[in-house]
């Protein structure tokens, strides 16, 4: 859509068949863009969606922003790039601009995607220009977007950097060159990487701060106040969504290829990872000794709030283990309609404790406090509420 507005003509190419005809029906299946704005785009013939990859003929630049998940050894799996890649090269014109937007190691654009279109493409297509330049959306965020939000582009040689550049900063205010791919594919980790470490940084020192009964969130709003080498985080039930997780995986993987260890990122993954479970065990210390089958409600299962992306979502972890310890669990999301097989509760479900993991907009929580239930709140809402206990 920052294409179309930027007054390009726009192919969006995807295999999922479904995607593709609910996107031409005009429902929009991405938050923060509207069915009104997806149907002008359609209307004005500036957009349309396909499964037909021949469209890609037609193209004077692509660029592939399929996902870059975690394959069952939790290592990366390109499977999807390379596809993308191979479904696009016989179609590639000569001159044209192809860019990864996909999140990967270092190494991804010049070794894998580069090759497999060279390998595929047509004979005719003599110059094809690439480039590397790490989406960098937020999901839900009101302030920060596609067009506002800096992008760094890595190209891999003089002319591909002239084309690159010219087509960002047509959809971006700010464009940044990079003096190669993987400086861009390493500053897209490196990100998400520092997010992971601070959050568990943070989840950390959270846990010493409530052992010794000192409110966690009145330290970080009291370090807040030096203006300068402090960045405030938050803790939480873990980290979740395709990003946060996910990408310093890459980096650790990227790290063991080139015989080092990345032990640091690895020790901030296993503080995360262990959080549900010390949340669960905070919620159940609120509940009397008496109830031998505690009735437990999670609030949020999101992995953030204003979406309803459940992918990775800790909450996941959080109701295993409060099941583990004998607890009936139910859970309530006005964004998130059915999870993991359940359908959701009101939020009036009878329960001994209520657990406030994510805190999505329309969830009414005086109806929680108004019956007299403790909540254990993990996002730092309601601090100083009678019935809310913080993290
Ligand atoms: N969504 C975000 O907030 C975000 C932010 C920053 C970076 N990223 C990165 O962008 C990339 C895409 O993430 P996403 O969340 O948009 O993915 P997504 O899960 O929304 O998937 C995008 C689409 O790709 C399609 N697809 C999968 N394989 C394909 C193929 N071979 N050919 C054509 N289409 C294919 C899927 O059907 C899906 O509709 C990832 O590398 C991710 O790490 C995403």
């Amino acid at each position: 859509m920052a294409a179309v507005d930027a007054g390009w003509t726009v192919i969006g190419i995807d295999n999922f068949g479904a995607k593709v005809a609910q996107i031409n029906s005009g429902k929009s299946p991405v938050e923060d863009i509207s069915d009104t704005q997806l149907q002008a785009a359609l209307t004005s013939g500036a957009y349309r969606a396909s499964t037909d990859f021949s469209s890609v003929a037609k193209a004077s630049v692509i660029t592939i922003c399929v996902p870059t998940p975690l394959d069952e050894k939790r290592e990366p799996d390109l499977s999807l790039l390379q596809s993308a890649a191979t479904a696009i090269a016989p179609f590639v014109s000569n001159e044209t601009l192809v860019v990864s937007e996909s999140t990967s190691y270092p190494g991804t654009l010049r070794d894998i995607i580069i090759p497999t279109v060279d390998l595929f493409k047509p004979k005719d297509s003599v110059n094809i220009y690439f480039a590397s330049a790490p989406e960098r959306v937020n999901p839900g965020d009101t302030v920060w977007n596609q067009k506002n939000t800096p992008r760094l582009v890595g190209a891999i040689d003089a002319a591909s950097k002239v084309k690159a550049i010219a087509f960002y900063e047509s959809i971006c205010d700010v464009t940044l060159a990079v003096s190669s791919p993987e400086i861009a594919e390493a500053a897209k980790l490196l990100e998400n990487t520092f997010r992971l470490v601070n959050i568990a940084l943070i989840n950390e020192f959270a846990q010493l701060c409530a052992s010794t009964g000192v409110n966690v969130h009145d330290v970080i709003d009291a370090a807040s106040s030096k203006p300068y080498g402090f960045m405030p985080f938050r803790p939480g039930v873990g980290v979740g969504g395709h990003c946060i997780p996910v990408d310093p995986l890459y980096l650790t993987w990227w790290a063991r290829q080139n015989g080092g260890r990345a032990e640091f990122v690895e020790t901030a993954a296993s503080i995360n990872h262990a959080m549900p479970k010390y949340v669960a065990r905070r919620a159940l210390e609120l509940i009397d000794k008496s109830i031998t089958k505690p009735r437990v409600l999670i609030l949020g299962v999101a992995y953030k709030p204003g979406v309803g992306d459940v992918r990775e979502s800790p909450v996941l972890e959080l109701r295993k283990h409060l099941r583990e310890l004998g607890a009936d669990v139910a859970w309530h999301d006005p964004f998130v309609l059915a999870w993991e097989g359940t359908e959701p509760v009101d939020i009036s479900w009878e329960c001994n404790v209520a657990i406030l993991a994510t805190k999505q907009p329309g969830m009414d929580i005086a109806r929680l406090t108004g019956r007299g239930i403790q909540i254990l709140d993990c996002t730092n809402s309601f601090k100083n509420l009678d019935g809310i206990t913080m993290l």
